[in-house]
């Protein structure tokens, strides 16, 4: 692409940010479309960050993504928060409009599109998520606003779940993962994975998702091997999904706020493919 005095500025803010996929998906549509756009990897330190967001007033970036570890620390350096955030309690897009920072959170939406592109629609639908972290809040609020029937979290700090649980409202309910305890999953639509770690350590966790057979299988995770969660899904004969097409649907709603175009997903989904 040609860099001009007209290119306008995004990124990504992150540490660490050398493996994300996302300059790869954003400048591939930035091409495609010939928009004069550029999408940079920016590693911020923690300590950092305030400089960080002031460098995008200052700079008068168009606009950035914010992954690990800032999501939740980048809310009070910013002026305004879109809905999205607010019910996720992280930004992972900031839109800078006029000097005017305004933090949104994709990932949910993101989230209900890699769905909707499985013939998955959460209405009236029975969920398990394992984990009650950032992730598992985004994909949680993302499925109620859809109309989900019932969430229940699973994880392994009750606190944590239960703090979930209450700020979701009466659709939500949970349960503690105790090592070398059994928690059977009882029969369900969809079953969400946002560990942050191996799922299948069975010398610990004793989940049993059997009845779960039939539902759809989601993993946030990405990589070239299906998980361990994946790997069950196929030994119960269930569909399943890793966390690429989240990644894309993301992607592509930050794309659509920065450029106010519509994002071209295939180009995207084809450079992340390739990344
Ligand atoms: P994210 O923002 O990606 O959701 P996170 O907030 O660190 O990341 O959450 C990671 C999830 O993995 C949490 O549900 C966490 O459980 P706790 O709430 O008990 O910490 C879970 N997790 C991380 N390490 C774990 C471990 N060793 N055993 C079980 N669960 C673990």
């Amino acid at each position: 692409m040609q860099i001009t005095g007209q290119t306008k500025i995004t990124g990504l803010f992150g540490d660490p940010v050398q493996y994300s996929l996302s300059p790869a998906m954003h400048n591939a549509a930035f091409k495609h479309l010939q928009l004069p756009y550029v999408y940079l990897p920016f590693p911020v330190d923690k300590s950092k960050l305030a400089a960080a967001v002031e460098a995008v007033r200052a700079l008068k970036i168009t606009g950035v993504n914010v992954t690990v570890p800032h999501k939740e620390a980048v809310i009070p350096y910013l002026d305004r928060l879109d809905r999205s955030a607010e019910r996720c309690g992280a930004v992972n897009t900031i839109v800078n409009r006029d000097g005017v920072l305004t933090g949104y959170n994709t990932d949910g939406q993101g989230f209900i599109d890699a769905l909707a592109e499985a013939g998955f629609t959460p209405a009236g639908k029975k969920v398990v998520i394992l984990g009650a972290g950032g992730a598992a809040r985004a994909v949680a609020a993302a499925l109620i606003d859809q109309g989900a029937a019932e969430i229940m979290l699973i994880n392994r700090t009750l606190q944590k779940a239960a703090a979930l649980a209450d700020f979701l409202g009466p659709q939500a309910s949970y349960r503690q993962l105790i090592p070398h305890s059994k928690v059977e999953v009882a029969a369900v639509d969809l079953v969400v994975n946002t560990l942050s770690i191996p799922f299948r350590q069975e010398d610990q966790w004793l989940l049993d998702l059997t009845d779960a057979r039939g539902a759809l299988f989601y993993d946030l995770r990405y990589g070239k091997m299906p998980s361990d969660f994946l790997v069950l899904a196929d030994e119960l004969n269930s569909p399943r999904l890793d966390g690429l097409g989240m990644l894309l649907h993301q992607g592509a709603r930050a794309f659509t706020l920065f450029t106010g175009q519509a994002a071209p997903v295939e180009v995207m989904r084809a450079a992340l493919l390739q990344s």
